[in-house]
């Protein structure tokens, strides 16, 4: 059994590897710093670090997603569970170098893309998941399709992870309208409010709370038990496209579960992406 993952460099990302090494065979570590994925498998035991590979992959960055995705599928035939976890608050208003707001790529189009090319192998395997770690503060989201980039609406930092988070659901349940019934596996979780480098990169209002509320926040080794219980589990069927906190399958928004916004989304998504799906 083989899992790629985002984000394994830090927080909740690092503990989800750290346990899940000791399951699967084989394990790709998609990052864009090297130096903190080496340090990362520094701390495994050897027989743990030989089963892990680093890739490079800048979720901001389209080609290198392509290119993560290609060095991937050079390395094995199948891939059994993708766990996209990367992500992040951003403080102001920013565009990649292919014109994306920085939040929008970094936490949903980088994935969009990253799993549409892995889909391929993802479907090789049997019962395959992709895990969309999302957030509680999706239930904030208020989204404008026709400006997905802020170009011409006001940027909030929460506002626009609210709405990025939203978009996890949204393809949570995109992804089993579309491959569910040839046996792909989509979940969606919030994994708790947790102490991690999350945030650090935010001011004002936001910072302000989150700073207040930092002694109360779980640890990153808690908050990555809903990712690691989805990743080992089998489900039944009826959870497939399922949203999970403190691993269980809780209501999401109204707006995450409406098809027409997935539908939407989906859309926007390979308009926006379309130089290189
Ligand atoms: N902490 C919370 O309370 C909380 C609550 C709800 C949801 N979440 C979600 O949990 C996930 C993990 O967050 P965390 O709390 O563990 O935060 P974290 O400690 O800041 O970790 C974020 C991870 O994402 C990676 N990342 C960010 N931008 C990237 C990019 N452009 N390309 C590739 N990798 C990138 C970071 O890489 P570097 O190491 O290179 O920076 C890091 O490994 C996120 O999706 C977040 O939205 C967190």
């Amino acid at each position: 059994m083989n899992l790629a993952i985002t984000g394994a460099t830090s927080g909740i990302g690092e503990y989800t590897l750290k346990n899940l090494v000791l399951v699967f065979n084989q394990l790709f570590i998609l990052a864009r710093n090297k130096q903190k994925a080496e340090n990362l498998l520094r701390e495994l035991k050897i027989d743990s670090q030989q089963k892990c590979i680093f890739i490079y992959c800048d979720l901001t960055d389209m080609d290198s997603v392509v290119n993560a995705a290609q060095e991937l599928s050079n390395h094995c035939d199948q891939l059994d569970v993708l766990i996209n976890n990367a992500g992040g608050i951003f403080k102001q208003k920013e565009f990649t170098k292919d014109q994306f707001e920085t939040s929008l790529a970094a936490n949903h189009l980088g994935h969009f893309l990253l799993t549409q090319k892995l889909m391929p192998l993802l479907l090789k395997a049997k019962g395959s998941k992709v895990i969309n770690v999302s957030s509680e503060a999706h239930r904030a989201a208020r989204v404008k399709f026709t400006d997905l980039n802020y170009r011409e609406i006001n940027y909030s930092s929460f506002g626009a992870y609210a709405n990025v988070k939203l978009f996890n659901i949204l393809f949570t349940k995109s992804l089993v309208d579309k491959y569910g019934s040839i046996g792909l596996k989509s979940y969606a979780l919030h994994p708790g409010v947790v102490k991690t480098n999350f945030g650090s990169d935010t001011s004002g209002v936001f910072a302000f709370l989150w700073k207040l509320a930092s002694p109360f926040m779980i640890s990153p080794e808690d908050g990555a038990k809903t990712s690691i219980f989805l990743a080992k589990s089998e489900l039944p069927e009826s959870f497939n496209g399922s949203y999970f906190k403190n691993s269980k399958a809780i209501q999401p928004s109204s707006s995450a579960l409406s098809k027409n916004m997935r539908v939407k989304l989906w859309t926007k998504c390979e308009e926006l992406l379309a130089d290189w799906l």
